[in-house]
């Protein structure tokens, strides 16, 4: 059987960093293209400078490569778009039609495109939420998801392309920052832990929030990928969760590794945002449709998180 080629678009960015070994891993390094707008500070194997808002480049990129398989992670998250709604909007809405486009018309065999829980508003229930609790966002990144989980629906529907998507939760890793999301301060507080440096929160520390740590959202997205057509009956995206937790519990499990460790909280713009979306999700139609399952709680996630990033800052007393 003839072997896959991905382009990965989005390729810097907080999912991409992590997501592009395992996609090398899994296809091979030559049938693996990287695809962003910045270049890496580190290339490995295949890198083209694209910007998706341009149709014909990444068309051209798509047919040169005899691209099979595309992973659209090109967006503006949640906290950056409130300051350029319309660019947020124009960027995020030109790239996925892009993306759509071309996969029509080269034949892409699979599509995955990330939605969020950000599509969720205020009137989806907080707890729990379930697959199809109603969406109506607050924010212009929660609207522009929306409408990328209706145009999914719509090419699968009208041209039988196989897009598959997930709902993640906000996300934690240490292989990068992250891009200007609502849930950043999950990643950077880890940061200033393991730099011994305290911590001045933008949430309230009462603020429950749906997580996930970045190994299961990759295992979740390529278990995804892998599963048979048939098993997939949500076209628009599927709700996924992980852990959910507040900033002051984030803050106590790291104190069991950092007793002294001072967090302040600064409530700001973020807040809100952070108030309009669930605090918990229900994730039991992934859990039967494609066997979903996440192996990452909040004491787990924290040793992984502390470990990776001690190695990173003080590689020389690493002793977790
Ligand atoms: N990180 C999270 O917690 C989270 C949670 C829910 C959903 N998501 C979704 O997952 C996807 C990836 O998120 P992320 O956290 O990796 O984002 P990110 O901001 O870290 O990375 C996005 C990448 O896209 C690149 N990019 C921007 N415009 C581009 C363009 N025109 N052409 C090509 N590349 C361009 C950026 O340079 C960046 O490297 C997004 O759709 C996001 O909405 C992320």
């Amino acid at each position: 059987m003839k072997r896959d080629t991905i382009l990965l678009i989005g390729s810097n960015g907080q999912i991409g960093t992590a997501l592009l070994p395992r996609l090398q891993d899994l296809f091979g390094i030559d049938h693996v293209v990287a695809a962003d707008i910045r270049r890496p500070e580190r290339a490995t194997g295949l890198f083209e400078l694209v910007d998706a808002t341009r149709a014909l480049d990444l068309a051209e990129v798509v047919h040169r490569h005899r691209v099979t398989q595309i992973y659209h992670l090109a967006a503006v998250l949640s906290a950056r778009a409130e300051a350029d709604p319309i660019g947020a909007w124009n960027l995020n809405m030109q790239t996925l039609l892009n993306v759509f486009e071309v996969a029509r018309t080269c034949r892409i065999r699979k599509v995955f495109v990330p939605s969020s829980i950000a599509a969720f508003g205020e009137d989806a229930p907080k707890d729990e939420t379930p697959q199809t609790a109603l969406l109506d966002p607050s924010t212009v990144y929660g609207i522009s998801k929306v409408a990328a989980e209706n145009w999914s629906l719509y090419y699968h529907k009208r041209y039988g392309l196989d897009v598959r998507s997930l709902r993640y939760p906000g996300l934690i890793s240490y292989q990068s920052m992250p891009g200007g999301g609502t849930t950043d301060y999950a990643v950077s507080i880890f940061h200033h832990a393991v730099q011994d440096l305290p911590f001045d929160c933008f949430l309230r520390e009462d603020t429950l929030l749906p997580m996930m740590y970045m190994d299961d959202a990759l295992r979740a997205t390529l278990e995804l990928m892998e599963a048979p057509w048939k098993r997939i009956r949500v076209r628009t995206s599927y709700n996924l969760a992980g852990m959910s937790f507040t900033p002051a519990r984030l803050a106590d499990a790291i104190r069991l590794y950092y007793p002294d460790f001072k967090v302040t909280y600064s409530p700001d713009f973020r807040q809100q945002i952070a108030d309009s979306w669930p605090r918990s999700i229900d994730d039991s139609v992934a859990r039967k449709d494609w066997g979903w399952k996440p192996a990452f709680d909040l004491p787990r996630m924290t040793h992984e998180m502390i470990s990776h990033l001690s190695e990173i800052y003080h590689p020389t007393v690493h002793s977790l």
